[in-house]
């Protein structure tokens, strides 16, 4: 289906829509609706349960107003940047990298210098997709994406928007790390909105300038790549490895897990992990696999930092869309904040077996040194610390020469009264935890499973149109309608049968408007798997008491006696 099509569909059913259209429209913001924020919410409790019940991870929710220096630190304020043109007749301006993957078969135009791109705009003959207006010539700027405000009156503080949900989790990592007792690997997870300012908003919700993301790093040994593989070793995943994109022969490898990660395709096997347990989850909520891939990132487009990426991509009308990165960040994040921050982003690593260690202790008091040395003894004083730990038997003779700053040398005499050698045990040592993040955009794969559950067929030759959800993240779980409206025995009987539903957790919808047959149909378009229809034959001394359920997909029908309902139900929506 094609893009119009579905946000066409999302407005006219209350999915959602274009924000503060009273006011002329904002773009980049969109307002969910009744049904969109349900969907949306069903998105977040299932990836809640899987990615953070389900792997034993911490939730946090931290605000999403940060201070300047998180930002200095984190590098976003330098390097969070997208290529911005300007038209110099309208006025309006575009992604510059964006116009170039339009025009060329260049894919990954972004990480390419302005000035390369000014000259594929001019040799291009690119022009500006608002007016026409060539825009050869125009300069093409970096613009930073981040949202700025003031935190109080006054710019003392300046403060910005976060650009990702992951700073929170980052900045309170040295707390976080107290309730996790300090134990790698550990995961935390936030679902929350992000801000970026992106120049050219487009496709509904999937570029947006305030969307919602579900984050999760994980916390782990650098030294220690060893997930709780075995869970999803046998998953079938569609790669698409660099190197085939690098071919350009389109292949995929339809390969599991397990194998991926034993080929080193996939290069860290906690990223291979959280591609399987996405795989299934992905599967879970709807998501079509014949219309589903993890691409690799090319190297070029790797942060400099990450080691290997992954993005999970869907095909959206036609185009395929990043809803989630899957990256191996190193120490990166950690190590940046432990380095500006007053706090400490270390965790103790406590050895398998304690180590002895042999540490110089010295005075740096020059008589240590004997009146005749007249350089730095604090100096002295730490190469020497630095030698007995590198090389303890270095001390066996009379005198150590050690190497100082600025090409000087000391040689020192190991009998030297207060110069001692001390035996220590280390118990551990305290390192940077290494991260490993899936990123996950929900309203991308909001997007997703409606595009992916938009289904024609035809009922009784005539043409429907329906939304195949999995039942787990449908807006509503049941329509209950009266047969007819205008009788009150009915309209009792579906409204004492609503509540007695929505009693038990279920969520539920009434419509009493229109023939039944239109009630079933709208119903459809939102993707309520069971409707509900009240009959005479639900009346007590009438009938068997019982009630008509239709099942979505097939519209089949069956009668269902009006006692069993709820319990029926729930256990056809699998909760
Ligand atoms: N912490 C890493 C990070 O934020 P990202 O690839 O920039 O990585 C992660 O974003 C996910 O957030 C993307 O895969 C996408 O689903 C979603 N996302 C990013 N920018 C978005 C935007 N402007 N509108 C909607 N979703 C967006």
């Amino acid at each position: 289906m094609a893009g119009e099509q579905l946000i066409e569909l999302a407005k006219r059913r209350g999915f959602f829509f274009g924000s503060n259209g009273a006011y002329g429209g904002t773009a980049g913001f969109y307002t969910f609706g009744p049904r969109g924020a349900a969907l949306k919410r069903n998105v977040e409790d299932a990836w809640r349960d899987r990615f953070t019940l389900k792997e034993g991870n911490h939730e946090i929710e931290a605000p999403t107003v940060m201070p300047e220096p998180v930002f200095e630190a984190s590098g976003h304020l330098d390097g969070f940047d997208d290529m911005l043109v300007e038209c110099g007749e309208c006025g309006v301006s575009h992604r510059a990298d964006h116009l170039i993957e339009d025009a060329t078969s260049i894919a990954d135009a972004e990480t390419l210098p302005g000035s390369e791109v000014e000259l594929l705009i001019r040799d291009h003959d690119i022009a500006c997709p608002n007016c026409g207006t060539p825009l050869a010539g125009q300069d093409v700027e970096d613009f930073n994406l981040m949202f700025s405000t003031n935190i109080g009156p006054g710019d003392a503080q300046p403060g910005y928007l976060r650009p990702e949900t992951a700073q929170g989790i980052f900045v309170e990592f040295p707390r976080i790390k107290a309730y996790a007792r300090g134990q790698l690997p550990f995961g935390v997870t936030q679902i929350g909105p992000a801000y970026r300012n992106e120049i050219s908003p487009r496709g509904g919700l999937l570029r947006l300038r305030e969307f919602t993301q579900a984050e999760l790093e994980q916390f782990i040994d650098p030294e220690d790549d060893d997930p709780p593989l075995d869970r999803v070793a046998d998953v079938d995943v569609r790669l698409y490895p660099a190197a085939a994109q690098e071919a350009d022969d389109g292949d995929y490898l339809d390969t599991t897990v397990g194998e991926a990660v034993a080929d080193g395709v996939i290069g860290s096997a906690w990223v291979g992990y959280y591609l399987g347990v996405a795989q299934e989850w992905y599967e879970r909520i709807g998501v079509d696999m014949g219309r589903f891939r993890f691409r690799q990132h090319l190297p070029g487009e790797r942060a400099h930092y990450a080691a290997d990426c992954w993005d999970a991509e869907s095909e959206v009308g036609g185009d395929w869309i990043e809803i989630a990165g899957f990256a191996d960040r190193g120490t990166y994040d950690l190590s940046k904040h432990d380095a500006h921050a007053d706090d400490s982003f270390t965790v103790f690593k406590r050895y398998d077996e304690p180590k002895t260690v042999e540490r110089a202790t010295v005075d740096p008091d020059m008589s240590v040194l004997g009146p005749e040395f007249g350089g730095d003894a604090g100096a002295v004083a730490e190469a020497l610390e630095a030698l007995a730990e590198r090389d303890p038997d270095a001390f066996d003779a009379e005198t150590v020469t050690v190497d100082l700053p600025d090409d000087d040398a000391a040689t020192v005499d190991t009998d030297v009264a207060n110069f001692s050698i001390e035996t220590e045990t280390e118990t551990g040592e305290h390192i940077i935890p290494s991260v490993i993040e899936p990123s996950f955009g929900i309203g991308r794969i909001v997007q997703t499973v409606l595009a992916h559950a938009y289904t024609v067929d035809e009922i009784d030759g005539e043409e429907r149109t329906y939304l195949e959800l999995a039942p787990e993240i449908a807006p509503v779980d049941v329509a209950v309608f009266p047969l007819v409206s205008n009788d009150d025995r009915l309209v009792d009987l579906a409204d004492r049968i609503a509540g007695d539903l929505r009693g038990h957790g279920l969520s539920v919808a009434h419509d009493d408007s229109g023939s039944i047959g239109r009630r079933y149909r709208r119903q459809d378009e939102i993707g309520t798997p069971f409707c509900v229809t009240v009959d005479r034959d639900g009346l007590e001394g009438e009938g068997p008491d019982s009630v008509t359920v239709r099942e979505r997909d097939a519209a089949r029908q069956v009668r269902v006696p009006v006692d069993a309902l709820a319990e029926e139900l729930a256990a056809l929506l699998g909760d």
